[in-house]
């Protein structure tokens, strides 16, 4: 008798950006059966060769809870990963339901999600537990310290992505300007330095392993050109923030090694519950972030010697054709598909980079 176990079912969101692609196609190299979900019927990730695709609504739309509970209940998957932050809320929501489905997930608590989908939020982890930070200002905070002395601040929306409406300036008068621009902003003292992102996996003790990788290249805020670097302290600072804020199962971290050392040498800018969008190049130094992802989620041990990797190696991505065909040949599309913006090129504005 054939006992062989069948393949497992994942079900992948986002898979018209990079983390929810590059994880799609991973998970079908390590033998897995995939289904390919994301809010936008033209997601290259739908195209994918092999994969079952799905169109859902965009997290935050009413039918989002419903779509995704009636797509689990036909396609049975074993498990899901997001890539897309906001819709972490609504999977916790849905966690148990979706379990009763067989389909496991997953997640941080809730103030985890917190304070990686808001910025001030994290600088207040952050700050809180003493580990270093840029000074983060709400626009009614920002009186006192924000003063033109030649000091440069970035003003970003306090729950962005993908560097979406992130603005430099250097004076008061600027950052109130901004600050009436951009969508529920912060303003941040900008950071002078190397610009880095650690891929990380906490397993379900709290245990992490972290991959440190320079952004070489950044390109509508996804790290086009990395290379993999080791540095303890560095590597420290990360364990401590990923502690600190609760953080578990496969996230990011994004930080600069500044060019002055004082006051820190190390600063973190945020951190992201998911795959990072270059997390390819830490897969490819050794780290077996996926399969490792894939045993914590399925309640097996996280292997941390198989997450080492190798400093010194580099990936280079770059914008290819994936597909051309006849546009009734796509899936169907139950859910309003917008136009597409001509700022970003993106008509999904769910889809995180790094
Ligand atoms: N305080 C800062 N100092 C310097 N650069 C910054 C700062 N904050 C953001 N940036 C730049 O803007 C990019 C996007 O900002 P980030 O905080 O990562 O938001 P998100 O990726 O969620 O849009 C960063 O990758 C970095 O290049
Ligand atoms: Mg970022």
């Amino acid at each position: 008798m054939n006992h062989a176990r069948r393949p497992r079912r994942i079900l992948v969101t986002g898979v018209g950006g990079a983390p929810g692609l590059d994880l799609a196609r991973q998970l079908l190299q390590l033998g897995c059966d995939v289904i390919a979900a994301d809010a936008n019927p033209l997601a290259p990730g739908l195209l994918l060769a092999q994969v079952t695709p799905r169109v859902l609504p965009v997290a935050g739309n009413p039918r989002a809870a419903r779509a995704l509970v009636a797509l689990c209940d036909e396609l049975r998957p074993d498990a899901l990963m997001s890539t897309v932050e906001a819709e972490l809320p609504l999977l916790y929501e849905l966690a148990e339901e979706l379990g009763t489905l067989g389909a496991r997930t997953w997640l941080p608590s809730p103030a985890a999600v917190t304070a990686a989908i808001d910025k001030a939020a994290f600088h207040d982890v952050l700050t809180r537990h003493r580990l270093p930070t840029p000074l983060t200002l709400l626009p009614g905070q920002a009186d006192a310290e924000l003063t033109d002395d030649g000091r440069e601040w970035v003003v970003k929306p306090r729950r962005g992505q993908g560097a979406r409406d992130v603005h430099f300036c250097w004076t008061r008068a600027e950052a109130d300007a901004l600050c009436g621009l951009v969508p529920d902003p912060i303003i941040q003292a900008k950071v002078d330095g190397r610009e880095f992102t650690a891929d990380c996996l906490v397993d379900r003790s709290g245990h992490a392993s972290v991959i440190l990788r320079w952004r070489l290249l950044v390109k509508g805020g996804l790290a086009v050109v990395s290379s993999t670097f080791a540095d303890e302290e560095v590597s420290a600072v990360v364990t401590a923030a990923l502690g600190a804020v609760g953080a578990a199962g496969p996230c990011c971290v994004q930080g600069f090694v500044c060019d002055e050392p004082a006051p820190d040498r190390i600063v973190l800018t945020e951190m992201n519950m998911r795959l990072a969008g270059g997390f390819l190049l830490s897969q490819m130094a050794g780290a077996d972030l996926v399969q490792q992802s894939l045993n914590g989620l399925f309640g097996e041990p996280v292997d941390h010697a198989r997450l080492r990797y190798r400093p010194g190696l580099y990936l280079t991505k770059f914008t290819d054709t994936l597909s051309v065909g006849d546009l009734s040949t796509l899936p169907a599309h139950p859910y309003a598909l917008r136009a597409t913006s001509p700022s970003t090129g993106d008509s999904h504005d769910n889809h995180p980079t790094t």
